[in-house]
């Protein structure tokens, strides 16, 4: 499968090092208005191929992402400290107005990954751009924030990040909400298993992890400038998720409907990702809160996207 990524900063450059490592495409093909950028970052990791999967990894023009099956779109300006993912907007746009029609007249039948932030928003921009159905314009979403409750709440708790089963719904930003009440470890539900490890989730358990999660991007690129590594990751596992046709529910944004009357609107729920992008979606059961908290996310999404 030919993945093409555009935009090779360091998320793009990080999904197409994750990519490469995991062996989720047997094509790479980076492209970004720096050209000599795209070459060193193609170069620097074709390097890294030997000690992974066999994959070829090249830069070139949009001509070179003819016959993608899936093309990144990691274009933009990322956060600076501080700043949050809601306000990169209007720049990010006009970067995604320009990208876009490129992209489609070689590979008209690509899915659209979205990594750009505000990635919600981003998604709706991209599929409004296309005219692509919703299901194929995805947008990295929550995945990358229901990976890091997974791994605070599995350190709390003493179990693999991969036995919690727990996800993070809404924007991928500071609005999200992390579903506590539909969390589960292995089949249990997550309070009774805290109870028989003796590690319960009291209040400032509960906060901590909360905050850990909600602030980790400000936390992160405070101390380093940005984020790249969890993203590319994450990145690289939709990409598998469509490779193999997985059918695997990952929490990932597409244009939705409506939550709970609010939409249309692009966010994050557990979704089944396979070879034709979102099959299928699955809304969880919620505590009155974290429904609340849900729709008042798909609100502040849904205000930003009509701000445009
Ligand atoms: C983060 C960026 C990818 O949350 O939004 O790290």
């Amino acid at each position: 499968m030919k993945v093409g990524i555009v935009g090779t900063g360091m998320v793009g450059s990080a999904a197409g090092y994750a990519l490469a490592l995991r062996g989720g495409a047997s094509r790479i093909v980076l492209v970004d208005r720096n050209a000599a950028l795209a070459s060193a970052q193609a170069e620097d990791i074709a390097h890294a191929v030997p000690f992974a999967h066999a994959c070829a990894v090249e830069a070139g023009g949009y001509d070179a992402l003819h016959g993608a099956a899936v093309v990144i779109l990691a274009c933009g300006v990322a956060q600076k400290p501080g700043e949050s993912r809601l306000s990169l907007l209007t720049r990010n746009r006009d970067v995604f107005a320009e990208v876009i029609g490129q992209v489609l007249a070689v590979a008209p039948d690509a899915i659209l990954l979205v990594a750009s932030n505000p990635v919600d928003v981003m998604t709706q921009i991209a599929r409004d751009l296309s005219g692509l159905p919703a299901e194929r314009v995805i947008g990295s979403g929550t995945i990358l924030d229901t990976a890091r409750f997974r791994a605070m709440l599995g350190a709390h708790l003493g179990v693999a990040a991969q036995s919690v089963h727990g996800y993070v719904l809404g924007e991928h930003g500071d609005s999200e909400v992390l579903a506590w009440s539909a969390t589960r470890v292995g089949s249990e539900p997550v309070s009774s298993f805290a109870a028989q490890v003796s590690a319960p989730i009291t209040e400032d358990v509960r906060a901590r992890i909360d905050q850990g999660v909600r602030r980790a991007a400000y936390r992160i690129i405070e101390g380093k400038g940005a984020t790249w590594y969890g993203i590319g990751a994450g990145l690289a596992r939709i990409c598998q998720a469509i490779r193999d046709d997985q059918r695997a529910v990952l929490s990932v944004s597409i244009v939705t409907p409506e939550v709970d009357g609010v939409g249309p609107v692009a966010l994050s729920l557990p979704r089944v990702v396979g070879r034709e992008g979102v099959v299928a979606t699955l809304m969880p059961e919620l505590a009155p809160d974290e429904r609340a908290g849900l729709r008042a996310s798909a609100e502040i999404l849904k205000a930003s996207a009509e701000g445009l």
